[in-house]
């Protein structure tokens, strides 16, 4: 029997049972088949965004260095449908806590889409002309540290502090804006915290222009963010009222 055919005949045979099931549940029951655990349904793979034409003709962030940077974030997005592939048929039999195939994909999962997400935020709101925010994130970020001079103080302290990211974000829990600080890809997100703005501070992000002169970096990032990308994404944020 042809796979086609045997997939047709076992949905033929299992219709009685399942009625009332969509045909996504349909297959989901089908892979079912031999373990009685439902398999983990087909979702579309990630897919690397195009960088922004403004972000490639920046003053203090070189066109090589966004070019290189983004090579980096599409292999984030590569290995993470790497990663997701092979966890469609990881033995889950031998799972360890010390070490294990499921524990790997699973660890370096995070890595990867940690990568995509940082990025996709940090190339989306490069290519503007800096100054300050307006409107109901420039209210938000008044009440939460101060003033917008408070805010930028310690977003670039913390990007000093920081071995790879500083975000921006609201936590919905909180109902409040903080500056939160990461040392990898996967370190440390807050749950239920949504960031809207994200400065990298891999070296990769400035080592081409600026070798090891960070703080230079930064006031770069400043004086080419994008606020109105910014002021979007925190728009986009159920806030508290
Ligand atoms: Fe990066």
């Amino acid at each position: 029997m042809t796979e086609t055919n045997s997939r047709r005949s076992f949905l033929q045979r299992s219709a009685l049972g399942v009625a009332g099931l969509s045909v996504a549940n349909l297959a989901l029951v089908e892979d079912a088949v031999g373990s009685g655990i439902p398999a983990v349904p087909a979702v579309a793979p990630y897919a690397a965004k195009p960088l922004k034409p403004s972000t490639l003709s920046m003053n203090g962030i070189s066109r090589r260095t966004m070019e290189e940077h983004y090579k980096l974030y599409v292999g984030y997005v590569n290995k993470a449908n790497e990663i997701l592939e092979a966890l469609k048929t990881v033995d889950h039999s031998k799972a360890n806590q010390t070490f294990s195939p499921l524990r790997a994909l699973k660890v370096e999962l995070s890595f990867a889409v940690g990568g995509i997400k940082n990025h996709e935020i940090y190339f989306d709101h490069l290519g503007g002309n800096g100054g300050v925010p307006t409107g109901t994130l420039l209210e938000q970020i008044n009440r939460d540290f101060g003033s917008y001079e408070a805010w930028e103080r310690d977003f670039r302290a913390t990007g000093l502090a920081a071995r790879g990211w500083v975000w921006l974000a609201y936590d919905l829990d909180r109902g409040a804006l903080f500056n939160y600080l990461g040392d990898a890809q996967n370190t440390f997100p807050i749950w239920n915290a949504v960031p809207v703005a994200a400065l990298d501070t891999y070296e990769h992000a400035y080592f081409i222009d600026y070798a090891t002169d960070r703080k230079t970096y930064i006031d770069a990032f400043m004086k080419n963010l994008d606020w109105n990308a910014v002021e979007a994404r925190f728009a986009a944020v159920p806030r508290k009222p």
